[in-house]
């Protein structure tokens, strides 16, 4: 079983040409809500494609929480962990442009409504999972909570450092995989990444603090993982992006389902980057994650999306 400890956010997403510069006012055509949130989008990703997942986490009491919640269900998500807390829904702001990419600002709301205290109302959903997956919407207690007694009940721990900050090295020790982007790692580490050498030696030093594995994503350009022994890069699957939104959650959600049902990291890392492929190539955050069936077909899908 795996356990997502994070957050769930109503999206509201405007496509605009570019993404305004400091005092620029754009115009957009209409405004959507759509389902994300990291966690939640973490959570259905690792659904979707067959995992057996439930959901620590806190939505509001009003509309958009009960649409969250909706979702998670239709998807399969046990979510008797997530709390109804009295403080609004997390909503995010998104802008994407017309080449895919986009800028979010997360209002945090009922996903800054949990505490350390609130892990162990549910350490059950803990203590029967294998993977324990959080990222860091959530507060930084509750987070590090959850990766502490994850790691007693002898679960494999994966932290999903976004959005960036420092980190203690107590809760960089109860971590097992730590999977960043180029600038979380830079962060984190204190090194630069600018050039695949700096991300080897970014890594490196951060690998220090007890953390066994590493997998540095990069975007358009794949991934690097590491660990104690062995450093690979990873080239990604080249596809036309619509929309990057949740290509990270995507990742990660694929990632703990594949190494949740036994598969070695090498596979579930080209499992993850497929998978990431897919989502990127449709708009939105949890619309936008593939199924087991997108899966099987990625081969022939990949035949004909792949850019040249
Ligand atoms: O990673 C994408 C997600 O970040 C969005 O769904 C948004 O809610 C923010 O949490």
């Amino acid at each position: 079983m795996i356990t997502v400890v994070g957050s769930l956010n109503m999206d509201l997403v405007v496509q605009t040409e570019q993404i305004p510069r400091v005092g620029e006012t754009v115009l957009a055509r209409d405004l959507r809500y759509v389902e994300g949130g990291k966690g939640a989008n973490q959570a259905v990703a690792a659904a979707r494609l067959g995992g057996n997942v439930s959901m620590i986490g806190a939505v509001g009491s009003d509309d958009m929480g009960d649409r969250l919640l909706t979702v998670l269900e239709r998807d399969g998500v046990d979510i008797s962990g997530i709390k109804r807390s009295t403080e609004p829904n997390g909503i995010a702001l998104i802008i994407v442009d017309a080449n895919g990419n986009n800028s979010i600002t997360v209002v945090s709301g009922a996903n800054f409504d949990l505490d350390a205290e609130y892990i162990h109302l549910h350490e059950d959903k803990i203590a029967g999972a294998s993977i324990v997956l959080a990222q860091l919407e959530c507060p930084l207690e509750f987070v590090a909570e959850a990766m502490l007694v994850a790691k007693n009940h002898g679960c494999t721990t994966v932290l999903n450092p976004a959005p960036a900050q420092k980190l203690s090295a107590e809760l960089l020790a109860n971590v097992d995989i730590l999977t960043p982007n180029e600038t979380e790692l830079e962060l984190l580490s204190g090194h630069s990444t600018a050039t695949p050498e700096e991300i080897e030696a970014a890594g490196r030093k951060l690998m220090e603090s007890g953390i066994k594995s590493l997998i540095v994503t990069l975007g358009s350009k794949g991934c690097f993982y590491m660990d104690a022994d062995s450093a690979e890069y990873y080239p990604s699957y080249k596809v036309k992006m619509t929309d990057s939104t949740a290509a990270g959650d995507c990742f990660n959600g694929a990632l703990v389902t594949a190494l949740d049902r036994g598969d070695y990291m090498h596979d579930a890392i080209h499992y993850a980057m497929k998978a990431a492929a897919i989502s990127v190539t449709r708009e939105g955050a949890q619309p936008s994650l593939p199924t087991v069936k997108d899966m099987e077909n990625f081969d022939v899908w990949y035949q004909e999306r792949q850019e040249k």
